[in-house]
């Protein structure tokens, strides 16, 4: 029986009300110390769950492979192994409530890597862009309007990475991409999550990241081939379309995405992403 939508604002009110809640910032503090402690593969999944992390153990295999939903914590794992070795920094765009952003940070420190990670999110969900994407077409999501996915804040992800003792490590940056993405613009990136649905968001990134990959740097598009999103393909394959290398596709727990890997070499494009993504 499907929930009448009254029902479900009411819901999400009610989870928004406990998510911001002295009750549950006090559970983070608690419990944050001790998953800070082992490493993030280990995290059970009740923690993570009452925290807002993606860790391995709390991911549900899909029953079929399928480019579809939410990022996989596991396939951001093993990317990170690989394109931590390239110089430079690290960038999610899309973090929303730091699900991701938050264990990509603990999985770095535990292994000593000194890097930079940058969080770019508006914190107040899409903008007015999202109108190309509901001319798009592609399947109905909930979030696909103005607004959508701002059940978040800054303040409430800042609390986070400051609970996981992650403040060093972990830089916000607040705004739509247009507009914030210039701060960043002297740095060198080794790693690049983009989680971030729209087409003009996808088209912003690619046009920012790409020529500020290291060689061996990976980007990782949360939504190609994901019918939900088509303007992720969109953007992507436009943004590509003179340039070696291609998306490469990864899967883990019957969760697929894909991902592109800058040339080391520029007459050798891509010779090892089909590597890695074999290894899988
Ligand atoms: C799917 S959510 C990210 C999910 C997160 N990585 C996770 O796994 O929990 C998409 C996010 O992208 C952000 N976003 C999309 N386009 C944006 C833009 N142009 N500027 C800033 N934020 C944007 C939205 O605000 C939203 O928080």
């Amino acid at each position: 029986m499907a929930l009448h939508p009254s029902v479900l604002s009411l819901g999400r009110k009610t989870l928004h009300a406990w998510r911001h809640s002295f009750l549950a910032n006090a559970l983070l503090r608690n419990l944050a110390p001790s998953i800070t402690k082992q490493p993030i593969e280990n995290c059970p999944a009740w923690k993570a769950k009452l925290c807002g992390l993606k860790v391995p153990q709390l991911v549900k295999p899909r029953d079929e492979a399928a480019p579809l939903g939410a990022a996989n914590i596991n396939i951001i794992l093993s990317l990170l192994d690989e394109a931590t070795q390239a110089d430079g920094d690290l960038c999610e765009c899309g973090v929303f409530r730091g699900a991701t952003l938050v264990p990509t940070g603990l999985y770095l420190k535990q292994r000593g890597i000194e890097k930079s990670i940058f969080g770019c999110d508006s914190f107040e969900g899409f903008g007015a862009a999202i109108a190309f994407d509901i001319e798009l077409g592609g399947m109905g999501h909930e979030a696909k309007r103005v607004h959508g996915m701002n059940s978040t804040s800054m303040k409430y992800v800042a609390e986070r990475v400051n609970a996981f003792g992650l403040d060093e490590m972990i830089t916000l940056v607040p705004g739509y991409f247009e507009n914030t993405l210039q701060q960043l613009a002297d740095r060198t990136f080794c790693y690049v999550h983009l989680d971030c649905d729209m087409y003009d968001s996808y088209r912003t990134c690619m046009e920012f990241f790409y020529p500020r990959m290291a060689p061996g740097g990976i980007i990782l598009f949360d939504e190609y081939d994901d019918p939900y999103w088509p303007g992720c393909n969109k953007a992507v394959d436009e943004y590509l379309s003179d340039k070696p290398e291609k998306p490469v596709r990864i899967e883990r727990d019957n969760f697929v995405k894909s991902y592109v890997q800058k040339a080391r070499v520029e007459a050798t494009a891509n010779t090892d992403a089909p590597e890695l993504a074999r290894a899988s």
